[in-house]
């Protein structure tokens, strides 16, 4: 399968960096497209400059009709696969009927453990910690209607150690979160994991 890659990022966006490094290195065959933020201070924009992709600032302060208006851009320059990667913003039914099966979300935690509304950022560590669990990591899935509800891809674990503070087991399952998304879309793209019909994997 050909990809044709439009990010979704509200912050930092290390996973699109992850995915974008790994395109130059030709471990990842995949054309990244566009990036859509809905936050005008987001570090993601900074790196859409420096890589030269077309980058989108779109919120309901700035646009009417802001699924219509984002689901043409992503027609406009010929995404077939959108990347959520830490946009914090619902994504609504006229985006996922334009995209069917073809929105891929990372969320950082194990699901379907720790997801669901407010199971973001920081928060999840922090359950994840107050829970006792031994093991973590992260999950690609297919996104639905519901938060962190959609089909599982592919999950990577990492260990909660002694005395882990949220902070370093979020360093930790960001480091896997790095391997797994490239991974899973060049799983994708070799037709290893099959978007209409996908079975879990374990990759890490
Ligand atoms: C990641 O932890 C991801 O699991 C979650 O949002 C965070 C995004 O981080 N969905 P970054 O902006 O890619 O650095």
């Amino acid at each position: 399968m050909q990809l044709s890659l439009g990010f979704f990022a509200s912050g930092r966006g290390s996973n699109v960096e992850a995915i974008v490094s790994a395109i130059k290195k030709r471990e990842l065959k995949a054309e990244p497209k566009v990036i859509i933020c809905n936050k005008p201070d987001a570090q993601v924009l900074e790196l859409g400059q420096r890589e030269r992709i077309p980058s989108y600032c779109l919120n309901t302060s700035n646009t009417a009709n802001l699924e219509q208006e984002i689901v043409r851009v992503l027609k406009k320059h010929g995404v077939n696969l959108i990347v959520l990667a830490g946009y914090i913003k619902k994504i609504g039914l006229e985006i996922i009927e334009a995209f069917p099966d073809s929105i891929l979300n990372i969320h950082p935690s194990l699901l379907p453990e720790y997801g669901g509304k407010n199971m973001y950022g920081m928060a999840v560590h922090e359950a994840v910690i107050g829970s006792g669990d031994d093991v973590s990591g992260a999950t690609v899935h297919l996104v639905n209607k519901k938060y962190d509800d959609g089909r599982i891809l592919s999950q990577g674990i990492v260990q909660v150690k002694e005395g882990d503070t949220a902070e370093a087991l979020a360093e930790r399952v960001l480091g896997i979160e790095h391997i797994l998304y490239p991974l899973t879309l060049r799983y994708i793209q070799e037709g290893k994991i099959c978007l209409s019909e996908p079975r879990k994997y374990r990759l890490l």
